[in-house]
């Protein structure tokens, strides 16, 4: 069902080998230094070209997790597809980042913003205290509590959904995955976009990310937000194709075309979307 799907969007169901990334934490090191120290142990970076600190690992003869570098926290295991939404997203003030565990975007957002990061799941949000502590971060408060209890206002919002993942993710994830399972993730995000549309300050900006490829959980969701709430789509400058407005018979929203979706085999990453709303 996933490969016909995705011919028709454009895309493939393709396996491709990825190569593993890091995010540099600027708040401890810059990306010349850390590449300099690193390449003293023999490991080779090469710069991610779409991203601003990202580094693809082209070799290294021990595991990178277990270098001091990583303990120091100098820098973060992240894909190149991930470090894009709090890119996209440039909050110029106090962030509220929805879904946070464990903290790879949080700990992003954070090198510029004052961050209040809410995941409902305790062992996940350990591990974003970790991750926070290891990176040096104190400009970060994190609540473990539902996103939809959350009441306060803010100018900039980070979504990265809970979703469905996709095949590059799970080993067997076609095989696991229904229809109706999708349906019921995009009727949950649905509800937590619309709701984050509403805690959004007049002018103010959420970014939506998840990394599903399937248009009900990316696109489907963004027209909903359209049809419903105030708000528009912003233009997103990086990689991946537009968003797709003709999905199985149904149109869009044309302006859906200026989201992003990341195929695995077109971009090399582990495949993504991700959209930037305005309230309006
Ligand atoms: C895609 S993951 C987030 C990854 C994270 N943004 C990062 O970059 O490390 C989605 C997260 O949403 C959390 N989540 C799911 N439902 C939630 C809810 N109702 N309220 C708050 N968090 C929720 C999950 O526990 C999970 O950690």
């Amino acid at each position: 069902m996933f490969k016909e799907k995705y011919q028709k969007l454009g895309g493939e169901l393709k396996t491709v080998p990825l190569k593993r990334c890091i995010r540099v934490n600027t708040h401890k090191t810059t990306p010349s230094i850390l590449q300099k120290r690193l390449q003293k142990k023999g490991v080779v970076l090469e710069r991610i070209p779409f991203v601003k600190n990202g580094f693809y690992v082209i070799s290294s003869r021990f595991n990178l997790v277990s270098s001091p570098e990583y303990l120091l926290g100098l820098f973060y295991i992240q894909d190149a597809a991930s470090q894009i939404p709090a890119e996209i997203l440039n909050p110029k003030n106090l962030v509220l980042d929805a879904f946070a565990a464990p903290g790879g975007k949080t700990t992003q957002l954070a090198i510029s913003s004052d961050v209040i990061a809410v995941d409902n799941k305790s062992l996940r949000m350990i591990k974003l205290l970790n991750n926070v502590e290891r990176l040096g971060l104190d400009n970060i408060i994190a609540y473990t509590m539902d996103f939809m209890e959350v009441k306060k206002k803010f100018d900039f919002i980070l979504c990265d959904m809970p979703c469905s993942g996709n095949y590059m993710l799970e080993p067997f994830w076609t095989k696991k995955n229904t229809q109706d399972r999708i349906d019921e993730r995009s009727l949950l995000q649905k509800k937590y976009l619309s709701h984050a549309i509403s805690l959004l300050n007049d002018d103010g900006v959420v970014v939506y990310s998840t990394c599903s490829l399937e248009p009900e959980e990316d696109e489907f969701v963004i027209d909903y937000a359209l049809k419903n709430h105030d708000v528009c789509v912003e233009k997103i400058d990086t990689i991946g194709d537009e968003g797709v407005t003709h999905v199985f018979g149904k149109k869009l929203d044309p302006s859906i075309k200026h989201c992003r979706r990341l195929w695995p085999s077109k971009t090399n990453t582990i495949g993504f979307f991700m959209a930037r709303l305005r309230k309006c």
